[in-house]
């Protein structure tokens, strides 16, 4: 019990084995044996319990969570107003379908979620259980309303793995490699990223500050629709509104507008992938807020319930009106997932929304200030905790730097401080929404150290 109280207590790293501790690597052969060898792992962290932001491994190490199951955690670990609502829910009842028999929890969330999600309509959900599946109601429900069977999606996008979604993903060739031709008829086009144009234009000379709008999205008119993509056959574009997988990119709002007045004006849909940066991580609710972004359909998953799984798939309701059996799920919208996402939400709301704002723009500040010291660093972006500091072999030609993020995640892990790539060389950070100003100094402070070491 002394490791339990312990980590209730800590705010900073304790470290007191060399790492791996022998539990772990006793684990990590037991996991190489049994485990299937698709997943990826940069550093051997063993997890044995988690609270708030820190965790403990199985040999008592405890570490600062900025990553928080790949920005699941938003509550934190195991917050104690989430814990009990899933304690509560499972004394009650587990499991009976939605997708067959009726349940208050449904319409709760889903009521709940019609108020949040950006659009003055109505709007209609159906659940699943992960990110994926929130991706796939979404493409699917495009294609069943409008009749159309072209997508459009953006070079950089991760939307999950299944094979509706993986014909999305363009975000890495090995997560496609060896499965052969995709299902689904996706046309993908460079996202907004200003930093490395794909382009070479800046954003006086692409159109982002005029009314036409940036040259990336108008390529989708001016170009596919002239070439590829027949106009009157493209169902939806299908966008992150900041980048996440592809690393943590932050377009201009320009981009997210003209996607829409492109979409109306050919009679397509919108889809806002918010997975990953949904459910206040950027300090609003959704990413698309900060941009005055009003897709017709968003794909919510991650932060949405605190680490339990669940997907949601919110749409305009004039849209969603498929007719009974076309889609469904036999766990989505599990009792136990939306009891954990109705309290995830009211502490979004209480106060880690608020806290997200806040923290961000210190961490920001922080960074911007490592850049005069590194010149690793390429870029520093992000809103709210949904930080990217790119990393670059040199500032002028932006040459990407895979080694030194894979050098950085390790040296990181070694001074108790959990980190992620994404991208080629974007170290991502996406803490759970609880963390304080002392814990953001001493992510600031450990990554300083990080850099120095690998720059060295
Ligand atoms: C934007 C986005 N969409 C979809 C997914 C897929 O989610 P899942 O892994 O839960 O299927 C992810 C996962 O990282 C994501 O970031």
């Amino acid at each position: 019990m002394k490791g339990k109280a312990e980590l209730k207590t800590a705010k900073l790293p304790v470290l007191n084995t060399q790492l791996p501790g022998p539990n772990a690597k006793d684990i990590i052969a037991r996991d190489s044996r049994f485990i299937s060898p698709s997943y990826t792992r940069s550093y051997p962290l063993v997890i044995k319990r988690g609270r708030g932001a820190m965790i403990e491994d199985v040999d008592g190490n405890i570490f600062l969570d900025f990553n928080a199951g790949v920005a699941v955690c938003s509550t934190g670990h195991s917050h104690p107003r989430v814990v009990e609502a899933i304690k509560r829910q499972v004394d009650d009842f587990i499991h009976i379908s939605g997708t067959d028999y009726y349940y208050p929890h449904l319409p709760m969330l889903a009521g709940k979620l019609s108020e949040l999600v950006p659009g003055n309509f109505e709007k209609k959900t159906h659940f699943g259980n992960s990110g994926a599946e929130a991706v796939e109601g979404a493409i699917k429900l495009a294609i069943y309303t409008t009749r159309r069977q072209r997508l459009i999606g953006f070079f950089g996008a991760f939307h999950g793995r299944t094979m509706g979604a993986l014909s999305l993903t363009a975000s890495k060739s090995r997560q496609r490699a060896g499965f052969g031709r995709q299902v689904l008829d996706v046309t993908h086009v460079p996202y907004a990223n200003c930093y490395r144009c794909p382009y070479n234009l800046t954003r006086e000379t692409c159109g982002a500050f005029e009314t036409k709008g940036p040259h990336c999205a108008r390529v989708i008119e001016d170009l596919l629709f002239k070439t590829t993509v027949p106009a009157d056959e493209c169902a939806a574009i299908i966008v992150e509104p900041i980048q996440g997988e592809g690393g943590y990119i932050v377009p201009p709002a320009s981009f997210l507008q003209t996607l829409r007045r492109i979409a109306d004006k050919y009679g397509a849909l919108i889809i806002a992938d918010e997975v990953q940066s949904g459910m206040g991580r950027t300090g609003r609710m959704f990413a698309s807020e900060h941009f005055d972004f009003v897709p017709d359909i968003m794909s919510l998953a991650k932060g949405i319930a605190s680490g339990i799984p669940l997907g949601a798939t919110v749409a305009r309701a004039d849209i969603m009106r498929w007719g009974p059996g076309s889609h469904a799920s036999t766990f989505g919208g599990n009792p136990v997932a939306i009891a954990a996402s109705l309290a995830t939400i009211e502490l979004l709301e209480e106060n880690l929304m608020g806290n997200a704002a806040r923290m961000g723009e210190y961490l920001m500040e922080g960074l911007r200030d490592l850049m005069d010291k590194h010149q690793i660093i390429g870029d520093v972006r992000g809103k709210g905790l949904m930080i990217g500091i790119e990393l670059v072999k040199d500032r002028a030609t932006k040459e990407p730097h895979p080694d030194a993020l894979l050098r950085v995640e390790i040296e990181c892990f070694h001074r108790g401080l959990i980190i992620q790539g994404a991208g080629t060389s974007t170290i991502r950070l996406s803490p759970p929404l609880l963390i304080d100003q002392e814990q953001c100094d001493f992510a600031i402070k450990t990554l300083d150290e990080a850099l120095s070491v690998v720059e060295d």
